[in-house]
C-alpha cells in the first residue's frame, strides 16, 4: 500500500448505509476491488486439483454476521479470551504503544476490540480497514457517536491487496492492531510477508500489536471450529452463496458438509466444504464437477507457540518486545517493533 498525503478535498458530504450523514469525526473511504477483480481469483481455485477458496470470501453482509455469532460461541475461546487480555493489560499494552498514536486495523470487522483500549490509547486518529463495506460502515459510525474525540477514517478494501491512504495522515507514531489471530489464516510463508508489509506500513518508529492462536489439544481446537449448534457449519456454506453471488453460479450450498480438521504436524485447522454426491456446478464461466466426498479447502486457521511466533516474526524483520497470555495460555497478544538496522562495526 501507499500513503499519500494529500490536502483534504472539501468532502461532498458522505452518508451511512441508511442515507444519514456520517458523524463529523468519521470518513468513509470505498476502495473495495470491482466483483471483476474478484472472478479470476476464485474461478482460479476451482480450477485447481485441489479446489480452494480464499477465506476472505466468507465476509460478505451475512458471512460478517454468521462469524460475529461464531465469537460469541461456547465452544469459540479466542475472541473472549483475547477480550480478556486487551482488557486487563490495556495499561501496559498503552505504555508499549504508545499514547496518541495512529492506529492502523487491517480486517477491523465490527471494530469490538479496539473499544477496549481506546480510553487508554487515546489514538489521534483510527484507521479500520476492512472487505465488507456496509458492516464496517456501521461499526465506524457506531465508534465515531460513542466516542466524539476519535477521528476515524474507514477504508473498504482488500487488506491483503494494494489499497491506498489519501486524505491526510496526521504525524505521530503508527501502530497496526491486528487482532484475532487473523494471521492464522496465512501459511507461514505469506505471514511472514505479511509482517514484512506491516513493517512497512508502520514504519520506524512504529509498532504494531498482533493477536494470535495458541497450538493446544486437538479436540479443544476441532471443538472450536466445529461448535454443537453448526454456526461454523453456516458460516463455512454461507461462502457458496457469496460465490453464487459473485459469480452467478448455481451452488447449492446444502450439499456440501462442513468439515473442521486439526492438522497437528502442520499445526492448523483445515476448513472443507465436502460434497455429498457426485454433481456439477454451473456458472457463466464454465462447470465444476465434483466427485462424492470431494472437498473445497475453505480456511487454514494456524496455531503458534509463543516461540514459534517470535521466530516468524523475526524472519519479517519483527521483534516481540511483550507477550501476554491469559491464565489458561490459550490466546496471546505481541507487541512488536522494526528490529533496529546496526550498521557494520
Ligand atoms: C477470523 C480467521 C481468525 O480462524 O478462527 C472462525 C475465522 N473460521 N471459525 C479463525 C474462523 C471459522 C477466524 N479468523
Amino acid at each position: 500500500m501507499t500513503i499519500t498525503a494529500l490536502d483534504d478535498p472539501l468532502d461532498s458530504q458522505q452518508l451511512d448505509h441508511q442515507g444519514l450523514p456520517l458523524p463529523d469525526n468519521v470518513k468513509f473511504d470505498n476502495q473495495h476491488p470491482s466483483a471483476g477483480d474478484c472472478h479470476q481469483e476464485i474461478l482460479q481455485g476451482l480450477r485447481q486439483k485441489q479446489k480452494v477458496i480464499n477465506p476472505k470470501f466468507f465476509y460478505d453482509a451475512r458471512g460478517s454476521a454468521l462469524f460475529d455469532q461464531i465469537t460469541r460461541l461456547a465452544e469459540y475461546y479466542l475472541t473472549r479470551t483475547e477480550q480478556k487480555i486487551l482488557n486487563t493489560y490495556s495499561a501496559e499494552i498503552a505504555d508499549c504503544c504508545g499514547r496518541r498514536s495512529i492506529v492502523i486495523e487491517p480486517g477491523s470487522g465490527s471494530s469490538e476490540k479496539v473499544r477496549l483500549l481506546l480510553n487508554e490509547l487515546r489514538p489521534r486518529m483510527y484507521i479500520p480497514i476492512d472487505i465488507s463495506a456496509a458492516p464496517l460502515q456501521q461499526a465506524a459510525v457506531q465508534l465515531g457517536r460513542q466516542f466524539p474525540w476519535l477521528r476515524i477514517h474507514a477504508i473498504c478494501a482488500d487488506f491483503t491487496d494494494a489499497w491506498t491512504l489519501s486524505g491526510q495522515l496526521p504525524a505521530g507514531k503508527r501502530v497496526i492492531f491486528y487482532p484475532g489471530s487473523t494471521i492464522g489464516n496465512l501459511d507461514p510463508h505469506n505471514a511472514v510477508n505479511l509482517l514484512t508489509h506491516l513493517g512497512n506500513w508502520m514504519g520506524n518508529g512504529g509498532g504494531a500489536l498482533i493477536g494470535v492462536d495458541l497450538h493446544k489439544p486437538t479436540q479443544q481446537l476441532q471443538a472450536a471450529y466445529d461448535d454443537a449448534a453448526g454456526v461454523t457449519a453456516a458460516f463455512n456454506r454461507n461462502v457458496l452463496h457469496h460465490l453464487n453471488q459473485l459469480l452467478g453460479s448455481d451452488f447449492d450450498p446444502t450439499e456440501f458438509e462442513h468439515r473442521a480438521h486439526y492438522d497437528e504436524q502442520l499445526q492448523r485447522i483445515e476448513m472443507h466444504l465436502v460434497s455429498r454426491k457426485a454433481h456439477s456446478v454451473n456458472s457463466p464461466y464454465g462447470s465444476f464437477q465434483f466427485a462424492a466426498g470431494e472437498t473445497i479447502h475453505t480456511e487454514n486457521s494456524y496455531k503458534y507457540t509463543i516461540d514459534g511466533f517470535a521466530e516468524l516474526a523475526e524472519q519479517a524483520g519483527l521483534r516481540v518486545m511483550r507477550s501476554w497470555l491469559d491464565e489458561e495460555k490459550l490466546f496471546s497478544v505481541h507487541y512488536l517493533e522494526p528490529v533496529p538496522h546496526t550498521p557494520p562495526a
